[in-house]
Parts: C-alpha cells; structure tokens; sequence
C-alpha cells in the first residue's frame, strides 16, 4: 500500500506523518520526506518502535496484515490479521487513546470487532472513532456505474453499506446520484461486479497480490462524508457500514440506511447473516486470547 503515505504526505491537513512496519519504513520515511510539503515525516521499525510510532496520532490508518492470492477469500486471511490487529490496537489504546483508528486490514468485517474489542479492554472505546475502511468499494461503484451510464464519474455517488466481503457489500443504487434507472439483470450485473471487483483484481494479478493503488486513492479520499463500518444498530448488527457525516475526530451523525428499493431490502437482509458471523468471529478471537 506504498501509495497511503504518498497521498497522506501530500495532504496539506497533515502536519506530522509517523510510518510504522516490521521492516522497509526508514527508507520509505526519507524517501516520502523529500516531498514539498509540511508534513515531517518519521520511520519507526520493530515492535520496540511501535509505541513512540502511535505517541500523540490522530489519526491512524492501518492497511497491515497480507494480501491474498486467488483462490483465496478475505476470510482466509483472519488467522494472519487477528494477531497483527489486536497487536497494532493494543499499542493505540496505550499511546494514542483518542485516535480515530481506521482499519483497511482484511478482513475487515472481522478485524473492526478485534480492535473494538481490544480498546474495550483497555476502557478507551470510543464507537464514534473506529472505522472499516469501504471507501474502495464506492469508488468502485462509482466507477462502474460511470462507465454503465457514461456519466462523469466525479459526479457520480453510489453508496455502498454494509461489509466488505461478497454478498456483504450491498450498492444503494436507488440513492444514487444522479438518479439512474437500469433493467433487472443489468442491475444484477453491475452489483456482482461491485461484490467482485477486489477478486478481479487478484485474478489479474496472478498471485503477485491484491488492489493497492485504488486502495491508495480510496484512502486518501476518505472525507466528510463516507460510507465506513462503525458500530451500528442497523438489522441489530453491531457492526454494519452507512453513510456518515465525519468531523476532525469523530462520527458526528449516521444518519443510516435511509429509503431502500425492496430488491435492496431483500440484499441488506442476506447481507446480515454473514456480516454477524464476522464479527463473531473477530470477538471471539479476543475473547479467547490470553
Ligand atoms: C479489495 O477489495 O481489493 C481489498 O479488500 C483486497 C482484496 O483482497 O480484495
């Protein structure tokens, strides 16, 4: 995910950028610190760095963990990310309690639970401040519908809730903007290829990895509003992805599904089952941690 830092180092509303991993980030620090912004930035490496890595973040982002090959679901990544999240969470909550953290780790249906879970623990949860990170699936969206409809895709938004994974992910196309009318299948059509499009990519890259520079782009693009996974009441979910209205430090408002169409409806309802599993799944992870 080389290309974060780079869009984080250029944003003019950072004035400190702390980059953290098990290896690589003192080259990455000073190769990003010649870059003409204000941002100073630091490479921290190793767990003994982690703590002085996080001290006085804001914001953390945390694309860790690995990608997965094809074949492979983002399920089938929990067992590499369970440790790797509840680590880097449990290093926030004693370093930087009142950072937003927003989680790109795979999968993230699961790993917003741990690190939820894990603040818990430590009594800094704030639901308000933890985020799975879905803005890749709207850009996709908007994307695809752009190229289904021909319209500009900056004036597209198609709002995606729900999770990250498969029949999880659930495209509002009715509240789409501009307003957009499509046939049955060709409806069927484009949502399977938003559920799908992150497979597409592992497809295309033949086991080198998975989606990097839209991920890139789609994290530097996470703004005011956005559809993100926060803790939630929707379909008694705990956890469950709408749009929200986001200030410097927190969730300000969610104000929810909104209308649905019936066929939406019937996809936010198959939806659930598999997104209560996730979650289930990551809190049992550290439930059972010792
Ligand atoms: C994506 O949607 O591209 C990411 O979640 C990575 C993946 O494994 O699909």
């Amino acid at each position: 995910y080389s290309g974060i830092p780079i869009n984080i180092e250029t944003s003019p509303l950072v004035s400190q950028l702390s980059i953290y991993d098990v290896v690589h980030t003192l080259g990455v620090a000073a190769d990003l610190s010649h870059i003409e912004t204000g941002a100073q930035v630091t490479g921290y490496i190793g767990p003994e760095q982690l703590g002085a890595a996080l001290k006085g973040c804001e914001l953390v982002l945390v694309p860790a963990g690995v990608p997965r090959k094809p074949g492979m679901s983002r399920d089938d990544l929990f067992y590499t990310s369970d440790t790797i999240v509840a680590t880097l969470a449990d290093a926030c909550a004693r370093n930087c309690p009142e950072a937003m953290l927003c989680i790109i780790t795979n999968p993230v249906n699961s790993t917003v639970p741990i690190a939820s879970e894990i603040l818990k623990k430590h009594g800094v949860y704030n639901p308000k401040r933890v985020f799975g990170v879905t803005t890749l699936d709207i850009v996709r969206a908007n994307t695809f519908m752009a190229e289904l409809t021909g319209l500009d895709p900056a004036q597209v938004n198609v709002p995606v809730v729900g999770g990250h994974v498969g029949k999880t992910i659930v495209p509002l196309v009715s509240q789409c903007t501009p307003k957009v009318e499509f046939s049955a299948d060709t409806l069927a059509t484009l949502m399977g290829r938003i559920q799908e499009a992150g497979t597409e990519v592992v497809k295309a890259k033949s086991g080198a990895g998975s989606a990097t520079l839209c991920v890139a782009y789609a994290e530097a693009r996470f703004g005011v509003v956005e559809c993100a996974i926060v803790s939630s009441e929707e379909g008694e979910c705990k956890f469950f992805s709408t749009p929200l209205l986001l200030s410097r430090h927190r969730v300000e408002r969610n104000p929810g599904l909104g209308k649905l169409s019936a066929f939406e409806q019937k996809l936010v309802a198959e939806a659930l089952g598999g997104l209560k599993a996730s979650i289930k799944k990551g809190e049992d992870f550290v439930t059972n941690m010792s």
